[in-house]
C-alpha cells in the first residue's frame, strides 16, 4: 500500500485521474501543465521525438509542476518481412503519388533514439518514467532508478504484468483494448482479447501486487469509479483530451473526431504494423487488414502520406487514433474535462 501512495504523491496528484502520454502531436507541455494546475498530473510523450526535442519539453515543465512523468517507447522490434513490405508499399503508391511524396523503398528499422532519450532522462531525472511496447533493458532501468525515477510499465495482460513485476518495475499502466493509439502489448502478433477495463484491472491485481493506473476507454465518472473499485489507484485518459484547447492534436485529427460519427473504435495495423485503436476513415477503408506486421518499418512507410495529409488538413489519410470513449470527446479546456470525470 505504501508504494501506491508514493506514485500519486510523486506525480503531485490530488485527483485519481491522470493524463496519458500521447505521442505524435497531442501531448505538449501545455497539456501537462494544464493537467497539473487542475490537480491532476500528466505524462510527456517521448515517442518519435529526438533526444533534444524531448529535453526541451522536459525543460518546459520541470519545476513548473508538482510532478510529471515521461513516457518512452521501449525497443521491441517486430522486423517486417521484406516481400510483404514491398507488396504493401506497392498498394500505397497511388496514394503517395496523389500527395507527391516518396515512400522508403527499403524498410527502416530503428529504435526511436532509445539510448539518447534514456541519457536525457537520467540527466533530467523526472519523477516518473513509463514505458510502452516492452520492458526497458536492465541497464537502462538501473540507471533511471539510480537517478531517482519511479518506473511504470504499460501492460495489457496479467502475463505482461508478471513480467514487469519480475523485472522490478514499480507500478503498472494497465491498458485495455478500448484505448486509443498503439497497444502496449509485448506481443503485437497476438494482442490480448478485448476485455472490459475493470475486469482486466481485477485480473492484473490478482496476478501481481503492484499499484495500477488503469487506461482505455475511460469516458465518464462511472468509468473512473468502476476502474477504481476494481483495484486501480488512478486512471489515465487520452482520447477524451484530444480536442482539448491545450492539446497539440493536429487539425486533421481534430476534424476527424469533431466531424460526423465514424462508428465504433477498431484495432488496426494498417498505419504502423502494430495494433492500434482508432476510428474509420478512407485510409482504413482501403488498407485495413492489408498491412504486414512490422514495427517500426510500416510506421515509417506510411508516415510520408500521413504527414502530407495532416499538412493538407485531410482527416481521411491520417491515423485517427481514438479509444472507445471517442463520442464523449469535447473541445474545451483540460480542466473542464477532468472536472467532469472527478
Ligand atoms: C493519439 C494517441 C497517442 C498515444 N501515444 C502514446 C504514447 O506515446 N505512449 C503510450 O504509452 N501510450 C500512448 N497512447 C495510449 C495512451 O497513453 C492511453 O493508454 C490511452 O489513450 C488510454 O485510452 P483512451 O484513449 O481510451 O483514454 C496514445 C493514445 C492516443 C489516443
Amino acid at each position: 500500500m505504501r508504494v501506491v501512495v508514493d506514485l500519486l504523491a510523486r506525480l503531485g496528484c490530488r485527483v485519481p485521474v491522470l493524463t496519458a502520454p500521447m505521442a505524435g502531436g497531442p501531448t505538449v507541455p501545455a497539456l501537462v501543465l494544464a493537467a497539473s494546475e487542475a490537480g491532476s498530473a500528466g505524462f510527456l510523450a517521448g515517442g518519435y521525438k529526438t533526444p533534444d526535442a524531448l529535453a526541451a519539453e522536459i525543460a518546459a515543465v520541470h519545476g513548473q509542476t508538482g510532478g510529471y512523468g515521461v513516457n518512452l517507447f521501449a525497443p521491441s522490434p517486430v522486423p517486417v518481412d521484406p516481400a510483404a513490405y514491398a507488396a504493401y508499399r506497392e498498394l500505397l503508391l497511388p496514394l503517395a503519388e496523389r500527395y507527391g511524396v516518396e515512400l522508403p523503398s527499403v524498410p527502416v528499422e530503428d529504435d526511436d533514439h532509445w539510448q539518447g532519450k534514456v541519457d536525457v532522462l537520467v540527466g533530467a531525472a523526472p519523477p516518473v518514467v513509463s514505458f510502452t511496447f516492452g520492458l526497458p533493458d536492465e541497464g537502462s532501468a538501473e540507471r533511471l532508478r539510480a537517478a531517482g525515477c519511479l518506473l511504470v510499465q504499460t501492460v495489457t495482460s496479467p502475463e505482461e504484468a508478471r513480467l514487469a513485476a519480475d523485472a522490478g518495475l514499480d507500478a503498472l499502466a494497465v491498458q485495455s483494448a478500448g484505448a486509443g493509439g498503439h497497444s502496449g502489448t509485448f506481443t503485437p502478433e497476438r494482442p490480448p482479447p478485448r476485455v472490459p477495463l475493470p475486469d482486466l484491472v481485477r485480473a492484473v491485481r490478482t496476478a501481481v501486487g503492484l499499484p495500477v493506473v488503469a487506461a482505455g476507454g475511460i469516458a465518464t465518472g462511472a468509468d473512473v469509479r468502476a476502474a477504481l473499485e476494481a483495484g486501480a489507484e488512478a486512471v489515465a485518459v487520452g482520447t477524451l483530451l484530444l480536442l482539448a484547447d491545450e492539446a497539440g492534436t493536429n487539425p486533421a485529427h481534430r476534424a476527424g473526431l469533431a466531424g460526423g460519427d465514424r462508428g465504433p473504435q477498431l484495432t488496426t495495423t494498417a498505419f504502423s504494423g502494430r495494433p492500434a485503436g482508432g476510428v474509420m476513415n478512407a485510409f482504413l477503408a482501403a488498407y485495413d487488414g492489408k498491412a504486414p506486421l512490422g514495427y517500426p518499418a510500416v510506421h515509417h512507410l506510411t508516415s510520408p502520406i500521413r504527414r502530407a495529409a495532416a499538412a493538407a488538413g485531410n482527416p481521411e489519410h491520417v491515423n485517427l487514433w481514438a479509444g472507445t470513449g471517442h463520442r464523449h470527446v469535447r473541445s474545451q479546456p483540460v480542466a473542464e474535462t477532468l472536472r467532469a470525470l472527478v
